[in-house]
C-alpha cells in the first residue's frame, strides 16, 4: 500500500501537531473541522512551529516552506473521501468520531485505511461501526507531537496485517517509533501515565504536597521534564478525566477512580492551558499554582 495523501479530521492540538509531521515528511496534507475559525488558527500555528524549528536549526526555510506548500484545508469532510489514509483527531467523545465516520464512510475509496488518534477508546468497537474493521486502526501521536517520538499502534480485533505494516511503515517514514498494542482501556502509554497524574492528583487533594512541591519532587526526583500537574494542565484536564474514567469503566477496578479533585477543576472549566487556567493560572507572565 502506497500512501501519499493523508486527511487529518479536527484542528485542535493533536490535528495540527500530526499535519505538522506529515507535511515535513513529504505527505500531502489535508485537513478539515467543522470550525473554520479552528482550521486557521492551526494552519498559523504549525506555521509558528515550523519557524521555532527553523530558529533552532533542525529545519531550513526551503523545508519549512515545502511543508507548508504541502497543507491545504477544506470545510467539507467528505472531501476528504478521495484519500489514501484517514486520521480522525477530533474531540475525544465516541458520539462525534462515530458520526464523522458515518458522514466520511459512504465517499471513501475502497483503500482508504481510517485510523482513529484516540487516547484510549476502544478501537474494535469504533471499527465495528464502519464499512472496514480490516483496514481500520488506532494511530495514537504522543503531544507535543513535533517533538514526541513515539506513536502507539492499535490493533481492533479484526485489523489485517497488511493495515498493520502499511502504518508501521508510514511511522518509519515520519522517522518516528512505533509500539504495538492491544487494544484494551487505553493501551500502553495512558493506561501507566494517567494513573501516575490521578495519583499526583490524591496526593493534593489530600494534602500531602502543594502543586509546586508535587511537579518539583517528580520533576528532580525522577527525571520528568515535566510535573504530573504541569502535565496534566498539558494534556488537558478533561481529557485526562476521560482516560480515567475509560479506565475506570473498561477494567472495572476501583484503583482507576478519577480523583474528586480532577473532576471538580473540570467543572469549573478549568481545563488547562487550553483555558488558561488549571493546577496553574497562565494568564499572567509566569504560571502561578492554583492550589
Ligand atoms: N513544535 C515543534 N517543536 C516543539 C514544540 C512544538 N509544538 N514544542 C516544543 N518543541 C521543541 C523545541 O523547539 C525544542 O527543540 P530543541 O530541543 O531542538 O531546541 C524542544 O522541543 C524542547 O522545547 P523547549 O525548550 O521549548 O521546552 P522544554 O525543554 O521544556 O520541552 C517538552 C518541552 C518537549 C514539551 C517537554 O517538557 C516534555 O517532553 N514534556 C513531556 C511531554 C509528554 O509527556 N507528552 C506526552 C503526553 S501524553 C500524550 O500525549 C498521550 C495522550 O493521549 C494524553
Amino acid at each position: 500500500m502506497d500512501i501519499r495523501t493523508v486527511g487529518v479530521v479536527g484542528a485542535g492540538q493533536m490535528g495540527n501537531g500530526i499535519a505538522h509531521v506529515f507535511a515535513l515528511a513529504g505527505f500531502d496534507v489535508t485537513m478539515t473541522d467543522i470550525s473554520q475559525d479552528a482550521l486557521t488558527a492551526s494552519v498559523e500555528k504549525i506555521a509558528q512551529n515550523l519557524d521555532r524549528q527553523v530558529g533552532r536549526a533542525k529545519l531550513t526555510e526551503a523545508e519549512r516552506d515545502a511543508a507548508m506548500a504541502r497543507i491545504s484545508t477544506t470545510p467539507t469532510l467528505t472531501d476528504l473521501g478521495k484519500l489514501d489514509l484517514i486520521i480522525e483527531a477530533a474531540t475525544e467523545k465516541e458520539v462525534v468520531k462515530h458520526a464523522i465516520f458515518a458522514e466520511l464512510l459512504p465517499h471513501l475509496g475502497p483503500q482508504t485505511i481510517l485510523t482513529s488518534n484516540t487516547s484510549s477508546i476502544s478501537i474494535t468497537r469504533l471499527a465495528s461501526q464502519t464499512d472496514r474493521p480490516e483496514r481500520f486502526m488506532g494511530f495514537h501521536f504522543m503531544n507535543p507531537v513535533p517533538v514526541m517520538q513515539l506513536v502507539e499502534l492499535i490493533r481492533g480485533i479484526a485489523t489485517d496485517s497488511a493495515t498493520y505494516d502499511a502504518l508501521e511503515a508510514v511511522v518509519a517514514k515520519l522517522g518516528k517509533t512505533s509500539a504495538s498494542a492491544e487494544d484494551f482501556p487505553a493501551f500502553i502509554v495512558n493506561r501507566i501515565l494517567m494513573p501516575m497524574i490521578n495519583e499526583a492528583i490524591y496526593t493534593l487533594y489530600e494534602g500531602v504536597g502543594s502543586v509546586k512541591s508535587i511537579d518539583t519532587s517528580l520533576k528532580l526526583g525522577a527525571n520528568h521534564p515535566m510535573g504530573p500537574l504541569e502535565l496534566a494542565d498539558f494534556i488537558g484536564l478533561d481529557t485526562c478525566l476521560a482516560i480515567m474514567n475509560v479506565l475506570h469503566d473498561g477494567l472495572a477496578d476501583t484503583k482507576y477512580r478519577p480523583c474528586p479533585l480532577l473532576t471538580k477543576y473540570v467543572e469549573a472549566g478549568w481545563l488547562g492551558r487550553k483555558t488558561d487556567r488549571g493546577f496553574y493560572d497562565y494568564r499572567g507572565e509566569f504560571p502561578v499554582p492554583t492550589r
